[in-house]
């Protein structure tokens, strides 16, 4: 990793940044039963596009990504009937040589991917792993290091075999810890010496919000329709416990089998702003900011953070432990700290603590100072300086930005070009504001943009919201030829990292 002692902190980043972007297996790979693989959560995930939203009331910043006990029998039964998009990806399992020359074409350092768990094992918990799996992420990380790209690996991006997910409820049984700390051993194993990074678990917080997604636990649908996933601490902090368990046992298991790699958290960080200068509304931000750093103080520090047991004490939540886990908790801390940053959020008091809205992709109270995304994501570039500086100031340990970029929808011509300004203005801004927590002597040692080539969207399993500096020539159903393109933030991105961010200007960009 970079040692900022060296940096001269002028224009350009340390020398050695790591320039990237970053993708999830089950929004990229397709070949849902290709290859061994079995099946996994997300292949039984919908399509919810904006027409079908705006019908059925649905907004973001519910559990839109998830099934319940009761959608997964009914989609079981009708498959016909739906639109899984994951399960086509951008086919990347069969583009992925020319993907990954086009990401060597804009001057990548790093490529974020994650593996599919049933990918390896079909269920989760074989006995042996798919041999077919294993040489296909074998293949991908040749191809990486052909094109002098660093692969960074997710073990987990909200991916969980069906199987784990259907019999045991995921990260809410032990034996899904197990399953995990095998997975994650077979892997370290057999790609020592071609992966250098690897983090644990995407976005973890996201737990408060829709285990299903991140965990793969699925809980019945209530009967009056509401979200299944309202309140229930007691239950999510258990799930989170075995998650963070999970995530130590495997920094132990990397350290052990290859001290020569790295392996970090990934948190999805919610920056927040008091609404006014009322204290009580600072109170509220800083409630929040515990719920956000809570996953990263355990992987970090190696315990419990103080303000936790007073939660944990107002809503009954009482952890079944084993032996040994807070040992594992303390002995598994991470080496670097990974972030994903969209936006920032606005916090006005509740009247007691309550961490409700945390993992809420849309924030309740607008920021008048901010524009915001056609998605309604507000865009806050400065609050990246200030989230880095407040990462830094806690840990003290290397940061990666895992995920930063902004959906947009867009027109191209025939070769998949677009003039995607929005992309060019948002990383502009984003990656000065870098450089200014750099010069603050925040160590930041890379930087991957989400989504460098379009994708189906998490959310909402759409292809309209697009991020990609290169196109990909599909629609929401799948339509298209699948053919690759360059945008204009192709061109921008790769003049950017090879002046190694010191030219942000917009206005020699050559369209090659
Ligand atoms: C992050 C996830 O939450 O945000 C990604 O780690 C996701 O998987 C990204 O794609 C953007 O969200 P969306 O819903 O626009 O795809």
């Amino acid at each position: 990793m970079i040692d900022l002692d060296t940096y001269d902190f002028g224009d350009a980043f340390p020398k050695g940044f790591l320039w990237g972007g970053a993708t999830a297996a089950n929004q990229i790979e397709g070949a849902w039963n290709e290859g061994g693989r079995g099946p996994a959560v997300s292949d039984y995930v919908i399509l919810l596009d904006r027409e079908t939203c705006a019908r059925e009331g649905i907004v973001e910043g519910g559990p839109l990504n998830s099934v319940t006990r009761q959608s997964l029998a009914e989609r079981k039964a009708n498959e016909d009937a739906y639109d899984f998009p994951k399960r086509r990806g951008i086919d990347f399992y069969h583009t992925y040589k020319d993907d990954i020359a086009l990401l060597g074409e804009m001057g990548f350092g790093v490529f974020r991917m994650s593996i599919s768990w049933s990918r390896i094992f079909p269920n989760g918990d074989d006995a042996q792993p798919n041999e077919e799996g294993l040489a296909f992420y074998d293949a991908v990380f040749d191809e990486c290091h052909k094109h002098g790209i660093e692969p960074m690996v997710t073990l987990n991006h909200f991916d969980m075999p069906l199987h784990l997910a259907e019999e045991y409820n995921g990260f809410a049984s032990r034996h899904v810890v197990d399953a995990f700390e095998r997975y994650a051993e077979t892997v370290f194993r057999r790609y020592k010496g071609k992966v250098k990074y690897w983090m644990t678990f995407n976005e973890i917080n996201h737990v408060y919000a829709n285990p299903c997604t991140c965990c793969g636990v699925i809980w019945d649908q209530p009967e009056d329709g509401g979200n299944p996933y309202a309140g229930r601490w007691p239950e999510k902090f258990q799930v989170a416990h075995n998650q963070l368990v999970a995530s130590a046992k495997a920094c132990i298991k990397l350290h052990e089998i290859d001290p020569d790699a790295y392996i970090g958290n990934m948190l999805c960080r919610l920056e927040n702003y008091a609404e006014t200068s009322k204290p009580e509304d600072q109170l509220q931000v800083l409630f929040e900011d515990h719920f956000n750093w809570f996953f990263t103080d355990v992987q970090a520090k190696g315990e419990y953070p103080y303000y936790i047991k007073r939660f944990f004490r107002d809503y009954g939540v009482e952890l079944q432990m084993e032996p040994g886990d807070l040992e594992t908790l303390k002995k598994g801390t991470v080496d670097y700290i990974s972030i994903s940053y969209y936006m920032t959020y606005i916090m006005r008091y509740k009247g007691k603590i309550s961490p409700e809205p945390s993992g809420k992709l849309l924030t309740e109270i607008k920021n008048q100072y901010l524009d915001q995304t056609e998605w309604g994501w507000p865009i806050d570039p400065v609050g990246f300086r200030i989230t880095l500086n407040h990462i830094y100031d806690r840990y003290h340990l290397p940061i990666f930005i895992s995920e930063n970029g902004n959906g947009i929808t867009e027109e191209r011509d025939e070769n998949g070009y677009c003039a995607d300004d929005a992309h060019i203005a948002y990383m502009k801004e984003h990656v000065e504001q870098l450089h200014q927590a750099l010069l603050d002597g925040v160590d930041v040692f890379g930087y991957a943009w989400w989504g460098p080539i379009d994708l189906i969207s998490s959310g909402t399993s759409e292809m309209t919201k697009r991020y990609g500096q290169i196109s990909v020539d599909q629609d929401d159903h799948g339509n298209g030829t699948g053919k690759r393109g360059k945008k204009k933030s192709f061109y921008y991105y790769k003049k950017l990292i090879a002046s190694n961010g010191a030219d942000t200007s917009t206005d020699n960009i050559v369209i090659e």
